[in-house]
């Protein structure tokens, strides 16, 4: 019997790869909409302890339907390659150069385009991988060999130079997070290690037009723990051990996964540290660890960044803040409130003002990425009236303090991330469609929603030949640049 809410209902994994053509459409899919709506997120391809299993651990899985000419010409979903999935897909794992002790997850938090590449996206310095156009896995992707320590599930591109800039952790880098810029050649040519007060995990980070953003937030590894309970000598075995219990595919030794926490799972070596100093840095683009301005903040945590610009010599950031995060929960990233906010940062006054925008606990906020870094009129969001992170709402939050305008799809129906595609490149701000996938439990069925951005009425739906769990990050890759 499952005891894991992240292995049930609308998380349950799929079993099978399928590929389906002409799917059914109803309504009218916009000619303009040529290109394909990708989605990653976990989906274990083997049993796996609902005890310890936590959902950022499982397997990647990208779920794909291309559209074109107003038809939906197919859906896909694969597995991004892993040793993990070598043996069961009978597909060779991707080669990872050595680094075999990060080389057991396939890469499964987010699918971006960049330069003409299809990347499946993962943190905390496991592997991300290059997909084809119909999502089988290429190999490992790293930057042409320049970002060796991986990367993140969360970059952003700067609409003025297409330059793709990160904050990337790993527990190997100590007390340093690492922030790259990765140029239009697809090669790392700038990095700069910040100090930071700990390990914290970091999933996220923001960007204005003159200013990075750094969340030091208290959750971090927990290296010291294993470490002080099992093997006191040499912290890499230990660290190699626990990201093994990450990945969940090498087996712990007895003596220590005995000793190991096991807060209802133990699989993830990051929790919640209240003895932790919660500060959000800010550093100019061209500045160094030196110049990172440290504000103190409230404990909590920020998973996702909706946006931030610069205005009157502050960083004014709209984003998704949760009260705690694995603390008494580490099946997942529910263990308390979370809420849109925004915050004002002072980087004269070190301080920071906490506004709510909004009551409703709505996650995975996005804008019209042509206004990354600049401010925005709009941002949308989904969430659950319960209080938990996926269910029937959709809204459009205003950037001004602006009434939301909510879409509820219905009892039993959970929507995912929506993504904004603009009408034309010149299409103003916020004038285009809002894709993503729903799925109603009523029927075990999920559908591409593709809605008209402002009002989110419907546009148009594509039937899906099945369920797509709940997962993480999807974005859709026109043709022209995918
Ligand atoms: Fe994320």
């Amino acid at each position: 019997m499952t005891t894991n809410r992240f292995l049930d209902g609308e998380y349950a994994p799929v079993r099978a790869e399928l590929t389906e053509h002409a799917l059914p459409v109803t309504g009218t899919l916009p000619d303009w909409l040529d290109g394909r709506y990708l989605r990653n997120g976990p989906n274990p391809i083997a049993d796996v302890d609902p005890d310890t299993y936590n959902w950022f651990t499982g397997d990647g899985m990208v779920h794909g339907v291309r559209l074109s000419g107003g038809d939906a010409l197919w859906y896909r979903n694969r597995w991004v390659d892993s040793p993990a999935t070598e043996r069961r897909l009978n597909r060779p794992a991707p080669d990872s150069a050595g680094r075999a002790f990060l080389h057991g997850l396939g890469a499964n938090t987010n699918v971006i385009g960049f330069q003409g590449h299809t990347l499946a996206l993962v943190e905390a310095g496991l592997p991300c991988a290059e997909l084809s156009e119909e999502l089988d896995t290429l190999g490992v992707w790293d930057f042409d060999g320049t970002v060796r320590s991986g990367y993140t599930a969360h970059p952003l591109e700067d609409p003025a130079t297409g330059e793709l800039h990160s904050v990337s952790y790993h527990f190997g880098l100590g007390n340093k997070v690492r922030y790259s810029v990765i140029g239009v050649d697809g090669r790392e040519r700038r990095r700069v290690d910040i100090t930071v007060g700990g390990s914290p995990m970091m999933h996220a980070f923001s960007l204005t037009e003159s200013t990075v953003v750094i969340y030091d937030l208290p959750v971090t590894f927990d290296v010291e723990t294993a470490a002080s309970s099992a093997v006191p000598r040499r912290l890499r075995p230990i660290a190699e051990l626990a990201m093994s219990a990450v990945v969940g595919r090498v087996p712990m030794p007895h003596l220590l996964s005995e000793r190991l926490p096991r807060n209802r799972a133990g699989s993830l070596p990051y929790s919640w540290d209240p003895d932790y100093r919660p500060r959000v840095g800010l550093m100019p683009r061209e500045g160094g660890d030196a110049d990172v301005v440290w504000i103190d903040v409230d404990p909590c945590f920020v998973y996702h960044p909706m946006n931030a610009h610069e205005e009157n010599g502050a960083v004014v950031i709209d984003l998704a803040v949760h009260d705690r995060t694995f603390d008494r929960d580490r099946t997942g990233p529910i263990d308390g409130g979370h809420r849109m906010e925004r915050w004002t940062l002072d980087p004269l006054r070190r301080t920071c003002r906490r506004e709510q925008l909004w009551d409703a606990a709505v996650e995975f906020p996005r804008v019209d990425d042509r206004f990354v870094g600049r401010a925005h009129d709009c941002g949308w969001v989904v969430g659950d009236e319960g209080g938990g992170l996926f269910g029937s709402l959709l809204a459009r939050m205003g950037g001004r303090l602006g009434e939301p305008v909510v879409r509820r799809f219905g009892d039993g129906v959970f929507a995912g991330e929506f993504t904004f595609v603009p009408r034309s490149s010149d299409a103003a701000q916020g004038d285009g469609a809002v894709i993503g996938l729903v799925t109603d439990m009523a029927n075990e069925s999920t559908r591409l929603a593709v809605l008209d951005a402002q009002t989110l009425e419907d546009i148009a739906y594509v039937d899906l030949p099945q369920r797509v769990p709940a997962g993480f990050h999807g974005n859709w890759l026109p043709t022209a640049s995918s």
